[in-house]
């Protein structure tokens, strides 16, 4: 019996983790811990409930406000203990956020082999996005088994020298949960709030947009908006008080922008798949607004996730105000635009990424890879 550890801390590594955690509980020769950092709280809790799933450990590290000192430390001093007393043969980590980077640092010193799920994402510049290139890559040196959600994942592996035996391009476990998200006949009062007119869906809290990309992003939308009586856009904030304060002073006080809290992944996914537009910083919704067919504005200098940006579907706008400006009114005005960026495409796999890292974990052969 082979003793897996799934670590989870924030609410895009947990969205993708538990359709895994759920794939491996199925396996008789596999036993599994949840290990939480609780680098997130109520956006953590929010995913839990929505996979009925509590963990086991809950290392409980999240201050209002956090540095990245915090986050490193907290984990860092907390996980040693857990890990000695459960004794894992493999854990898992996923992604790029600090909760995976510090899990498997920890698991470094304590020699103990890390899968990395979403492995061999590469922007090549470890200031963007911040902190999470560098973790991603710095968790590619210490992993044992790289989990690569597409071919150009793997390539970028091989680049850096990992051993290809030690990568499985496996499709990204999202599109797994996805399979279940998704639902036809879904209502919600907020959809209902934007009748017919045009929804636009927004996101952002990315640390180095954080100040004045943030400020500049807000009032471009605010503009558009302003100019488009047929648009309402719903932004469901992130918790960070700082996204908070930047959001409240730009787009408060506007009756076709609505901003509510955070919402659970099933009602996110069936918001973006009914959205006509889609502006974010946030990796994860790159990943998924792509196979709907939902333009997408990245308000970022770079892309880890460049596949949609070669289907035409994303498009990379950075945080000026004016270049947003322009972009997000061009696509509402210009239908040529528009249509030429609504494609549906999904490059990340078929839903089976759970199946095939169960297996590879198992010792199992694997009955069908990606091509
Ligand atoms: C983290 C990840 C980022 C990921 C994002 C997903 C790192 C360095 N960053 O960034 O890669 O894209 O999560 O959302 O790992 N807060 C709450 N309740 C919550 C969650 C957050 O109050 O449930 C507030 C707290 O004040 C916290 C702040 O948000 O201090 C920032 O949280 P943190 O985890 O440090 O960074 P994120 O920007 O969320
Ligand atoms: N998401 C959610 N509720 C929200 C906003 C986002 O469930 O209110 C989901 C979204 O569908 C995606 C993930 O959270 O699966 C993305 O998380 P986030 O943008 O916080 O982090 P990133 O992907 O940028 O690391």
């Amino acid at each position: 019996m082979k003793k897996i550890v799934v670590t989870v801390g924030c609410r895009p590594d947990c969205i993708k983790m538990m359709p895994l955690l759920k794939e491996l509980r199925k396996r008789p020769e596999l036993e599994t811990v949840l290990l939480s950092t609780g680098q997130h709280r109520e956006m953590l809790d929010q995913v839990f409930e929505v996979f009925h799933e509590r963990p086991d450990y809950d290392l409980a590290i999240m201050k209002t406000g956090q540095t990245l000192f915090d986050v490193t430390t907290g984990i860092l001093n907390g996980i040693k203990a857990a890990l000695e007393e459960i004794k894992p043969d493999v854990v898992l980590v996923h992604g790029d956020t600090s909760t995976a980077f510090v899990t498997a640092l920890a698991c470094y010193y304590l020699q103990i082999p890390v899968g990395h799920v979403e492995a061999g994402l590469r922007t090549n510049n470890i200031y963007s996005p911040f902190p999470e290139e560098f973790n991603r890559q710095g968790i590619g040196l210490i992993a044992a088994y790289h989990f690569a959600p597409t071919q150009l994942a793997k390539q970028n592996l091989l680049k850096e020298g990992k051993r290809p035996e030690t990568i499985f391009v496996t499709g990204n476990t999202v599109i797994d949960a996805m399979k279940h998200t998704i639902v036809k006949d879904y209502r919600h009062p907020d959809l209902d709030w934007v009748g017919n007119d045009r929804l636009i869906f927004i996101t952002a809290h990315r640390r180095e947009n954080l100040g004045t990309p943030m400020h500049n992003m807000f009032r471009a939308i605010r503009r558009v908006l302003d100019e488009h009586p047929d648009c309402k856009a719903i932004y469901p904030i992130h918790m960070n008080p700082l996204v908070r304060a930047a959001a409240d002073e730009e787009l408060g006080g506007c009756d076709r922008i609505r901003i509510i809290e955070p919402i659970e992944v099933f009602d996110c996914h069936n918001f973006e798949s009914r959205s006509y537009l889609i502006l974010t910083d946030s990796g994860g919704i790159q990943e998924e607004a792509p196979a709907y067919g939902v333009p997408v504005l990245v308000m970022r200098d770079t892309t880890e996730r460049p596949e949609g940006v070669d289907a035409g579907t994303l498009k990379l706008v950075g945080t000026s105000e004016e270049v947003i400006y322009s972009e997000f009114s061009r696509l509402l005005d210009d239908p040529a635009a528009y249509s030429a960026m609504a494609k549906a495409v999904n490059p990340y796999g078929d839903g089976g990424a759970c199946r095939r890292i169960a297996d590879v974990l198992e010792g199992l052969p694997v009955s069908e890879w990606l091509n």
